[in-house]
């Protein structure tokens, strides 16, 4: 009998080490949902050459991103994890998707904007249509919902779009995605600029916390964070006037679970000073597990191997069927 479970898909690029930022936003929330849905991760490499990258770097970084997700709770048998490359049906869906999606739409991508500012020496064709291989990354899977974080979001509703065009012509292709991006924790900003997101190529001194950082370092970094300068220093959530206390109380919700209200109650009276060390503290038990059971399984990569593998077989395998289906909607000849 065919699985009657939901599905849910998501990846990230592996062009930096992982941030907290990537982990409260997207992954713990993956993680939260395996039981419920049927579930695809992978790490989107062909995404990540859209910047230069040293190729040792990346084999390495794809490679401790897969132990990253099993150590953050992702149980390779109840969830397909699979490296984007090893699915050569993502490519291949990419291309036609390309040509179902908009110049003016894809040139409103925020990203783009982003991206292209910060790489003005290489502003390449893969920069501006990388949202049609998402789509494709999407699409493939017919997923229900899409759990991102909130900068993500705006590719995600570019591929609904690519859906209402692609279904209006063909006929029930695709089916309609929805992002689901987290209460809490969607958007994370930088410790010491609360006003741009925590970002996998900022420097270390510049406010990033890692999944794999040393307790001492991350202590240090929340130490470290911008609070505010306003003149009453008491714990309140107000995003608009307090944006570097708001960032860590939705740290601390995120990773504690609890409300704001309660977190206003429990520092009450006690200021910034024992409120920063204590997100700190928070965050680096939270760490803790996922840090060393990453260093576990990447001392065997015997396991690594098998795990991408067998994710890269059942990912093909379900993918190749929406290819095929495609390929004959839009008319090429089968094989
Ligand atoms: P990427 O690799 O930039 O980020 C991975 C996921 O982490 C979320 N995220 C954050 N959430 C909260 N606060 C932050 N500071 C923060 N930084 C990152 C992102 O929103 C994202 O959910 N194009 C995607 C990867 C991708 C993908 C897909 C995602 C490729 N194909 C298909 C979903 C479905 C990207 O570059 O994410």
């Amino acid at each position: 009998m065919e699985n009657q479970k939901k599905v849910m898909l998501s990846g990230i690029k592996p062009t930096g080490d992982l941030t907290l930022g990537s982990y409260l936003g997207a992954i713990k929330n993956w993680a939260e949902r395996a039981e419920q849905y049927d579930c695809y991760y992978f790490m989107a490499d062909l995404h990540a050459i859209t910047v230069r990258n040293d190729p040792a770097t990346l084999r390495r970084r794809t490679l401790e991103q897969l132990a990253q997700y099993i150590a953050c709770g992702l149980n390779p048998e109840k969830n397909t994890l699979f490296i984007q490359s090893h699915v050569h049906q993502h490519a291949e869906l990419g291309w036609v998707l390309n040509c179902y999606a908009m110049f003016g739409e894809l040139s409103r991508m925020t990203q783009f904007k982003d991206k292209s500012a910060k790489n003005a020496d290489n502003i390449n064709g893969g920069l501006f249509t990388y949202p049609c291989l998402m789509a494709a990354d999407i699409l493939l899977y017919q997923p229900d919902v899409v759990p991102v974080g909130d900068d993500q979001k705006q590719h995600v509703e570019l591929a609904r779009n690519i859906v209402q065009r692609f279904n209006g012509v063909y006929g029930d292709v695709f089916k309609m995605p929805e992002p689901y991006v987290p209460k809490v924790g969607a958007r994370i900003m930088n410790l010491v600029d609360p006003k741009s997101k925590m970002s996998k190529s900022d420097d270390l001194d510049t406010g990033r916390v890692l999944v794999m950082d040393d307790p001492a370092v991350i202590m240090k970094q929340f130490k470290r964070a911008i609070t505010d300068s306003d003149t009453e220093k008491c714990v309140r959530y107000d995003p608009e006037n307090k944006p570097g206390v708001a960032n860590l109380m939705q740290i601390y919700a995120s990773v504690t679970g609890k409300s704001f209200e309660e977190i206003e109650k429990e520092f009450d009276g006690l200021g910034y000073g024992a409120f920063k060390p204590a997100v700190g503290e928070a965050v680096v038990e939270c760490l803790r597990p996922i840090r060393e059971e990453t260093r576990r399984l990447l001392d065997d990569k015997g396991y690594l191997e098998g795990v991408y593998r067998a994710g890269a077989e059942k990912a093909s395998y379900v993918a190749n069927k929406t290819l095929r289906k495609v390929y004959k909607k839009v008319g090429f000849l089968s094989q």
